[in-house]
């Protein structure tokens, strides 16, 4: 059976594109999909992609990838990262790797950045690529 990645996108995501585009590049979250979906059949995974500006959401697809047995998660919980106590939680809660991705590197920004709840339990961090973030993120499960 093919294994199943969840790539989960968090707030204002939708908004790639138009959104801060000096920062985050001018590739919309469908462009990224795109790309996402090509390079995971090339590496033989199926890919579950989905955004919702939502906390609660995040939590439940995470509890989701585990009762779906899924093969991992590649997480950009946008700036739920640097609040999230409940995020850390359900990431420490479940036994699926996730893999934090950001397209920038929040290390180089704002101090307010700096600090990710997410990096606490996450098995890896793939950041400052902008889309190629995803990508180099899908690879590292390959490889798991
Ligand atoms: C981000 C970085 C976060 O600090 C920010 O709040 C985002 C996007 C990134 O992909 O670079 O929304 O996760």
């Amino acid at each position: 059976m093919t294994a199943t990645v969840f790539l989960l996108n968090g707030p204002n995501l939708n908004l790639l594109g138009s959104r801060e585009p000096d920062i985050y590049g001018s590739q919309t979250l469908c462009d990224i999909e795109a790309m996402v979906r090509d390079r995971a059949n090339d590496l033989g995974l199926a890919v579950d992609f989905r955004q919702s500006n939502h906390e609660g959401d995040l939590v439940d697809w995470l509890h989701e990838a585990q009762r779906e047995g899924a093969r991992a998660v590649l997480l950009n919980a946008g700036a739920y990262t640097h609040t999230s106590i409940a995020l850390l939680d359900a990431i420490k809660a479940i036994a699926v790797p996730v893999i934090e991705v950001h397209l920038s590197d929040p290390g180089t920004r704002e101090p307010f950045r700096h600090h990710s709840y997410v990096a606490i339990a996450a098995v890896a961090t793939v950041q400052g690529l902008g889309a190629q973030s995803y990508i180099v993120a899908l690879e590292k499960v390959a490889a798991l």
